[in-house]
């Protein structure tokens, strides 16, 4: 079998045919047009327009000013990895060991350090969508078929079914992929549909993994249920989650898993090889935030909540607009009847109003026909490319 191609043309030797399914970012493909305008309110990504904390700042500054600029351990450093233990542990109200967890550059590398310890060619991955688009290439990237189920949309939100789910899984089935609260749809599983998904783990040999980054972003209740609620400590899960949506910290990479401990030094042993060790003196600034960060985890949930409301009020309204107040995340993905290409939209929206919005079609099946907003940003700034975006829904953009 040939598992080369020649994907690169221009005379260049081959390189991995599952490459050659990987789309790029369709994300991207609006901001980048929109980042050479002037004056456009950007809502494209999934980051607040909030700076990192101070706090979290001086905590880096002083790193580095004590000269923290070497190589460190593969897992992470001690402080932090034990600071992780005790933050979940206080927000699970059981005892996570510092032994399960693993410091990586970000939930990116994280979900990308899950596939690779879980699948490989001939494998396939569940994956539900609409979803953040990584989630499925990091299974193709691995040359592994991701099985994509569909969550369905009705009147109360978006809803995930199981049973349709199970069905879908077969021996070559290696993890199930749940990224809960969700992005782009915010929805959210429940503790009940969690004992029932690591049931069937259990019972059938599969990975879980769990993409818990929004976990605190959760309107229904303090946070959302987490996987780390139910399951036993050897259960085959693992958790992935990142600093950047609660601390505001997109720009620093840096994440952790949760995992078995028998399965951390393998996880381990790929840091080792994808990319050695976080910056010290970004742990550093980790471990202020998870120490001193739960006023401004609070400050910004209040935030996300008091716009949530304003977009759906302004928008859900509109006629052709279809749209739930999400459970959780800071994303409004908002359907448009009639609406087939919402790359095109977005691109329009852009170029006549001046805001910056993701298409749906970046997230897979059931996502076209929506265009996904971040609200995460200050409420006037929000207020006044609302005003716009009306316009455009209003006028039938699509
Ligand atoms: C669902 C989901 N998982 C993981 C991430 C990863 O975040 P980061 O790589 O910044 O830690 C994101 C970021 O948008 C996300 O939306």
């Amino acid at each position: 079998m040939n598992d080369h191609h020649p994907g690169t043309g221009g005379g260049l030797p081959p390189i991995r045919a599952a490459l050659e399914a990987i789309e790029s970012s369709r994300i991207r493909e609006v901001s980048d047009i929109g980042m050479a305008m002037a004056g456009v309110t950007p809502l494209w990504f999934g980051e607040s327009d909030i700076a990192t904390p101070d706090f979290v700042r001086a905590a880096a500054a002083a790193s580095l000013a004590g000269g923290e600029t070497f190589y460190s351990s593969n897992a992470g450093i001690v402080e932090l990895r034990r600071a992780l233990a005790r933050y979940e542990s206080g927000l699970r109200g059981r005892e996570i060991g510092a032994e399960r967890i693993v410091v990586t550059t970000s939930g990116m590398t994280a979900i990308m350090l899950a596939m690779e310890t879980f699948v490989e060619a001939g494998d396939n991955a569940i994956v539900h969508t609409p979803i953040w688009p990584n989630c499925i290439q990091t299974v193709r990237i691995m040359g592994a078929e991701a099985r994509l189920i569909e969550l369905r949309h009705g009147p109360d939100g978006w809803t995930l079914d199981l049973d349709a789910l199970f069905a879908m899984t077969d021996e070559r089935t290696r993890a199930i992929f749940v990224n809960s609260p969700s992005n782009p749809t915010g929805w959210t599983m429940s503790a009940e549909d969690q004992m029932r998904l690591l049931a069937f783990a259990r019972s059938r040999g599969i990975w879980i993994i769990a993409d818990e980054v929004y976990t605190r972003i959760a309107y229904e209740a303090e946070r959302a249920p987490s996987f780390l609620d139910v399951a036993k400590p050897d259960d085959p899960l693992v958790v992935v989650n990142s600093f950047s949506k609660n601390w505001c910290m997109t720009g620093w990479r840096l994440g952790w898993m949760v995992a078995p401990a028998a399965l951390v030094p393998t996880i381990t042993k790929l840091v080792e090889f994808n990319f050695s060790c976080a910056p010290v003196f970004v742990q550093r600034a980790g471990v202020a935030a998870l120490e001193q960060g739960e006023g401004f985890v609070a400050e910004t949930q209040a935030l996300y909540r008091r716009n949530r409301d304003m977009v759906y009020q302004r928008l859900a309204a509109i006629d052709g607009v279809r749209m739930a107040n999400p459970p959780g995340a800071f994303y409004a993905f908002i359907g448009v009847d009639g609406m087939d290409d919402s790359l095109a939209v977005a691109k329009r929206i852009l170029m006549e109003r001046k805001v910056g919005l993701a298409p749906g079609s970046a997230f897979g099946p059931g996502g076209e026909g929506h265009l996904r907003l971040c609200f995460a940003v200050q409420s006037d700034k929000l207020s006044s490319a609302l005003d716009r975006l009306a316009a455009s829904l209003e006028a039938g953009v699509a």
